[in-house]
């Protein structure tokens, strides 16, 4: 018996226009070697260990000798620009055939294909033979020469710019610079991009990366970062500092270097290019602060001397939204912008916590409120999806009347189902939630599959939650800082995972405001007991651990099992239990962390534990012997299900008590309680249903997704008058372990068909773990 959906397309529920959008993140070189089209590796030789200790002036530059001698070496002596104060003095001290130097760009190479052109630029100069030319080249590795062209330099810096075009496709190809003649020739900012970029920019965006990008139709875009923001020092001009967006501005060859969390940023794409990025594909900005304040390394601005970071902030919103009656305006329309940018939302700190955190939000929240009240300010909930950080940010947040506050989290597939009712349970009368960071751990179609039927959940509560984006958005296949991501590359390749299909489906059909439904099985929260049983395990993060008088209490009978002392030895662990039947227990030991220097992070309880893949701890004294977290893991995928920050003192004894009933978890340090979590039963609804209008084309979309291993047959009655063909986009596979690569790129990938509307009734099927988008234009006659 088919199931019935009724659509009541004129009940409009809630507003869901910004709901879907991304997050590009410089993170895994998303930006230099990703997006941004330049292919030369260390173009202004700027690379150093502060990046990264393995980084120097000549990272990716080797020496080209045919017959002659080159001797390289970094000057700084007079540089083409003092942003970028590092060059290349290629000393020729033994003229021959070939000799200079080639960059081996990112990745295998520099990639080339045929017939296709690209743009060469540098700053040359020479101290003698000066008739002798230089020539650039684009080579295969083993040095065969495809394109070159030749130039002569001068005694001053000179900008050579040049187009080289490729006679053939090679991904692992060389830069060349080579030249006849003796002694030193300087170069400076030596660069490489495609002709053929997005839009076909020059210093443009590399092109597929951007389509695929575009192809996804984001409703927002959150940028730079990320941890980029925060992480870095407070001094704008350090080469370590926090990213500070005035820097980014004007011609590539003035923009300094900064260290990237772990590699090199040339800031090659800085905040013009990302607001021109968003205007390009219709997406709307919202950028992120550092509130001088770094979580990381704990520094922070002093409280009198915020003024530089609310001018920042101040002076963004006048960069892009006012006009050249003011220094910042004025600024943007003399980099070519004259039109205002779209801003009316911005971010004060990348999942910051602590109270530092806090007293700057307050501080730079205000200011910004004064002049100019309209900006909507998004304030930050840590890193968590629950405990005293993620509470610390709400609480903040209902003091501001922040309009938004920002999540992030990382789960299991399992935790996604599980929490399908999140929001629902907010209240409707705070802060709006901006999700501006989630994923479930890995890329397969299970993943993807969780991941939109908790999107169904976030559109059922469009009226609380305005923004969501999945993260990281971008990674480099040779430089993975983070995993998973939605959207893998290469220097050539690039492809969509299962769950950038889904954020397409999601994106493409978007819609504008939710309408009510009828269907018999609507999801609704089912009572079910989750039970937390299984064995014990007691292992030592960090230093030596002393474990006294553990022993374990039946909540229910009173029985006890009394387990004793145990000293383990850092980095070691003990078996206490393999096996624990009760659901409803209290296990109680005394922990004193022995005295070591050198390790500083505390001790797991491992509970409930059914095999290796599945199981509950306790980790006490973490993160540097900063944090507490209860952790769950559900097949293999580990994350925090709820945090709170601890430290403990070495030598001090401390009475631990993890009590369990069922699926709630408490603990205690001392008779005081630090965690209070529930671990959601992962129950699977019948069918996950959105129905939602777009307001431009009148169509009715639903969006369903089905979970379970069997078909779901729909009558959909669309109460109001349709066309005859409903167009359907959708997902389907039945083997959940499915993933996406540069060899089978579309395994999973959106497919298309049109279904027909028969006495006004759409009967459809949703097919085994499948996503599906149906269409509906409504005839207004
Ligand atoms: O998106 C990956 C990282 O996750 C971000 O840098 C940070 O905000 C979070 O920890």
């Amino acid at each position: 018996m088919n199931r019935k959906l009724t659509v009541n397309v004129d009940k409009p529920q809630n507003n869901m226009d910004t709901l879907y959008g991304i997050f590009f993140e410089d993170i895994n070189h998303a930006a230099d070697g990703g997006l941004y089209g330049e292919l030369v590796r260390n173009r202004s030789f700027e690379f150093c260990p502060v990046d990264n200790p393995s980084y120097h002036g000549l990272t990716a530059w080797e020496k080209v000798e045919q017959d002659g001698k080159v001797r390289l070496q970094i000057e700084t002596g007079n540089p083409v620009h003092p942003n970028n104060p590092h060059y290349l003095a290629m000393d020729i001290v033994k003229q021959g055939e070939d000799v200079g130097v080639w960059n081996v760009g990112y990745n295998t190479g520099i990639p080339l294909r045929e017939k296709e052109s690209y743009n060469f630029c540098c700053y040359v100069k020479r101290e003698q033979d000066l008739e002798c030319p230089c020539t650039v080249s684009l080579r295969s590795k083993e040095g065969a020469i495809y394109a070159e062209k030749t130039f002569l330099a001068d005694m001053e810096w000179k900008k050579i710019e040049l187009e080289l075009t490729s006679p053939v496709t090679d991904f692992e190809a060389r830069l060349t610079i080579t030249a006849k003649g003796y002694g030193k020739v300087y170069l400076d900012f030596v660069s490489l991009f495609p002709k053929n970029t997005f839009l076909n920019k020059r210093w443009g965006f590399r092109r597929d990366l951007a389509e695929m990008i575009a192809d996804l139709k984001p409703r927002f875009m959150r940028f730079p970062g990320g941890c980029l923001v925060h992480v870095g020092s407070l001094d704008e001009n350090a080469r370590d500092s926090q990213y500070r967006w005035k820097n980014t501005l004007g011609e590539p060859e003035g923009r300094p270097p900064r260290k990237n969390v772990d590699y090199n940023q040339t800031l090659g794409i800085g905040y013009m290019e990302y607001f021109e990025f968003c205007k390009e594909i219709g997406t709307k900005p919202i950028p992120v602060f550092s509130a001088g304040y770094d979580p990381h390394s704990q520094k922070a601005a002093p409280l009198d001397r915020m003024q530089p970071w609310i001018d920042d902030v101040l002076d963004l919103i006048s960069f892009a939204t006012e006009g050249e009656d003011t220094y910042w305006g004025r600024k943007r329309i003399e980099l070519g912008h004259s039109e205002p940018f779209p801003l009316d939302t911005i971010a004060i700190g990348n999942e910051e916590v602590g109270e530092a955190f806090f007293e700057r939000y307050a501080i730079i929240h205000q200011a910004v409120k004064e002049k100019y009240p309209w900006i909507k300010i998004i304030n930050s909930a840590g890193p968590y999806a629950e405990g005293e950080g993620w509470e610390r940010g709400w609480k903040s947040a209902d003091e501001w009347n922040s309009e938004y506050v920002d999540e992030h989290y990382y789960q299991s597939p399992e935790w996604f189902i599980g929490n399908q009712f999140r929001y629902d349970a907010y209240s409707r009368e705070k802060s709006k939630v901006f999700l501006g960071e989630y994923a479930s751990k890995a890329n397969k179609w299970k993943n993807a599959l969780a991941e939109a039927s908790y999107m169904i959940g976030l559109e059922r509560n469009a009226d609380i939650v305005k923004y969501a984006c999945y993260a990281p958005l971008l990674c480099n296949v040779d430089y993975v800082q983070w995993n998973p991501d939605m959207i893998w590359f290469n220097n050539h390749q690039v492809y969509g995972t299962p769950n950038y299909y889904v954020q397409k489906l999601f994106m493409n059909h978007h819609g504008d405001v939710t309408l009510d439904y009828e269907y018999e099985d609507k999801i609704q929260q089912k009572n079910e007991i989750k039970t937390i049983q299984g064995g014990i395990i007691l292992e030592s993060l960090g230093s030596d651990i002393l474990i006294k008088e553990m022993e374990i209490e039946n909540i229910h009978t009173g029985e006890k099992i009394v387990l004793g002392d145990y000293r383990i030895e850092q980095g070691g662990k003990e078996n206490i239990l393999e096996k624990l039947d009760w659901s409803n227990y209290r296990i109680r030991l005394l922990f004193t962390e022995m005295d070591k220097e050198d390790e500083r992070d505390g001790f797991r309880l491992l509970f409930g534990r059914r095999d290796a893949d599945n199981w509950y701890a306790w980790d006490a004294a973490v993160g540097d012997n900063r944090e507490s977290f209860v952790v769950e893991s559900n097949s293999g995928i580990g994350y925090v299900v709820t945090q709170h920050s601890w430290c403990v003192t070495r030598g001090r004894t401390y009475c631990m008590e993890l009590e369990v009933n069922d699926s709630h978890i408490c603990t205690y340090v001392d008779g005081k309680k630090m965690h209070d979590t529930i671990s959601q039963p992962m129950v699977i609804a019948p069918l996950y249903l959105s129905a939602v209008l777009d307001k431009e084309t009148g169509d009715v979309i639903i969006k369903g997704v089905n979970m379970q291993d069997k078909p779901v047959a729909v009558d959909i009655d669309f109460s109001q008058n349709v066309k005859e063909e409903a167009e359907v986009f959708y997902l389907q596979c039945n083997d959940l372990d499915t993933e996406n690569s540069f060899e089978e790129p579309e395994k999973i990938a959106i497919q298309t068909r049109t279904e027909q509307v028969k006495d006004g009734i759409l009967t459809y099927t949703f097919e085994p773990y499948s996503v599906n988008i149906l269409r509906m234009g409504t005839d207004p006659a």
